[in-house]
């Protein structure tokens, strides 16, 4: 089976890696989009118009199945390339809200892109999931997944957006990473929060694939 998947640059090989471990006889071609990355502080038309372009190229090759490896192309845009490529099956990847709240974490901290953050999707699934006893703070990150592709100093920029937190004494049981780039920094992430468990939807898209295979 060919398998496409894109992401606005690195991040998503953290997914790809995810299905390959599960899924290794697969076919695959992966987009690093990095000319467009961030996606996450894109107007909504444009970020359409840029996974069309992704989807199609992926559909030229051959792909069957497209992995959508970035939470903000799928929160805004999986309904609508899922219509306009009804022949197509499109996975996406969305913050890990649901698995975080069936911890028994008191505090969620959700980091994702400011679109991510700003979706319905996201504040669904924080109203819909959340148990009695919890709190889901949502945390955008604006500039973070750019550090991280363009390799920039990622513990100056994260301690500007821990900032508030930790001047609030604000401790996080569980910390969703809602964008795919932010896998690729769990070290850096834990060293200001090291009692916090990290968790990423990533095993969970892999799923998805082998199921839709
Ligand atoms: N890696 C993507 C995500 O999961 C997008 C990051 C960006 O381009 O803003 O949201």
């Amino acid at each position: 089976m060919k398998i496409g998947v894109f992401d606005s640059g690195i991040g998503g090989t953290t997914v790809l890696t995810a299905i390959r471990n599960i899924l290794p006889n697969e076919e695959y071609q992966y987009i690093a989009d990095s000319k467009n990355c961030p996606y996450g502080e894109k107007p909504e038309e444009e970020l359409k118009q840029i996974v069309s372009k992704n989807t199609e190229e992926l559909k030229n090759w051959g792909a069957e199945i497209i992995v959508i490896a970035c939470n903000t192309a799928t929160t805004k845009c999986i309904g609508f390339l899922r219509e306009k490529y009804p022949e197509l099956k499109f996975v996406g990847t969305e913050p890990a809200i649901k698995l975080a709240t069936e911890t028994n974490a008191k505090n969620i901290l959700v980091m994702a892109t400011p679109g991510t953050i700003a979706s319905e999707r996201t504040k669904s699934l924080a109203k819909e999931n959340i148990r009695e006893g919890q709190n889901i703070t949502l945390l955008a990150c604006p500039g973070l997944a750019d550090t991280i592709e363009q390799k920039l100093d990622i513990r100056k920029k994260l301690s500007e957006l821990f900032e508030d937190l930790k001047n609030k004494n604000y401790q996080p049981d569980v910390i969703v990473l809602g964008c795919t780039h932010y896998s690729l920094i769990k070290p850096e992430i834990q060293s200001f929060f090291p009692n916090a468990k990290l968790i990423d939807g990533n095993e969970g898209v892999a799923r998805r694939v082998k199921e839709l295979i």
